[in-house]
């Protein structure tokens, strides 16, 4: 069986023995996912920098920046204001412990949903973003704002990763993702990965449709212990789900 890691040896490292001890919410089973995407984008010519709204503590940032490709760049953003005034702090630290070099990101202590289109895309680089996680205010409002910052700076062959969707504690913030879509129908949801835990919900990664194909065949295939081969209905498109241990029902 092809063994579950990002093919990438530094973030397979981290992933094994320094992302529990980051304190964060997102899960390594899509940390690993995302992991091995950035890789293939890697080998795929697709260049770019890659944000996150939301760090936190950095558990899912490194993870990140530990996937970057010569001469990229990662930017977290974050209020860096809860639970306390020292989330950079630990921040700056949890990155330095784990291994990724200061001179490869830059924490970016913002409120998004106060940033204009262009503060973003001044705030990362002005260049096409590969990959974004979006992991902040779980606000309909919020959500809305953030999807438009990502959309307007993302890479037209890279993906915008959605956390918490279908968490039981934002149950219709999907209803917002809806309206994105709506409003932008060359856009899809490619992959749904599930869950792990309550606090490690599961991420939607979306991308235009006429790139869908260059990640959903070898998601499946690289990913075949982990396929829910019945896939998702997402709004008409047929979507990859991974999931930590496919299964349907017994009846
Ligand atoms: C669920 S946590 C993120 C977890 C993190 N991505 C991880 O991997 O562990 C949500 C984060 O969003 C941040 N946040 C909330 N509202 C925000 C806003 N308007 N702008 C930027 N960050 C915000 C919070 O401070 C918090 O650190």
């Amino acid at each position: 069986m092809t063994p579950f890691i990002s093919g990438i040896p530094l973030l397979d490292t981290y992933l094994a023995e320094g992302f529990d001890s980051v304190r964060g919410m997102s899960s390594r089973f899509s940390a690993t996912i995302c992991g091995h995407i950035l890789r293939r984008q890697t080998e795929m010519g697709i260049r770019g920098a890659v944000a996150e709204i939301g760090t936190f503590e950095g558990r899912f940032f490194i993870a990140m920046g530990h996937a970057l490709a010569p001469g990229e760049h990662a930017y977290g953003f974050d209020i860096f204001s809860w639970p306390d005034d020292h989330v950079l702090d630990r921040f700056v630290a949890n990155a330095a412990r784990c291994g990724l070099p200061s001179d490869r990101f830059t924490p970016r202590p913002f409120d998004t949903g106060k940033l204009s289109v262009d503060e973003f895309a001044g705030l990362t680089g002005r260049g096409p973003l590969r990959f974004i996680h979006i992991d902040g205010e779980h606000s309909p409002e919020a959500l809305t704002h953030d999807l438009a910052l990502a959309h307007d700076r993302l890479h037209p062959q890279g993906l915008i990763c959605l956390d918490d969707m279908l968490h039981p504690g934002y149950p219709f913030l999907v209803v917002t993702v809806h309206a994105y879509l709506v409003a932008h129908p060359e856009m899809c949801v490619m992959c749904v990965i599930d869950r792990e835990d309550i606090v490690a919900a599961p991420k939607f990664l979306i991308c235009r449709r006429d790139v869908v194909r260059l990640y959903e065949n070898d998601l499946m295939q690289s990913f075949a212990a982990q396929h829910f081969v019945l896939g998702g209905d997402a709004m008409g498109h047929h979507c990859v789900v991974l999931t930590p241990h496919p299964r349907i029902a017994d009846v």
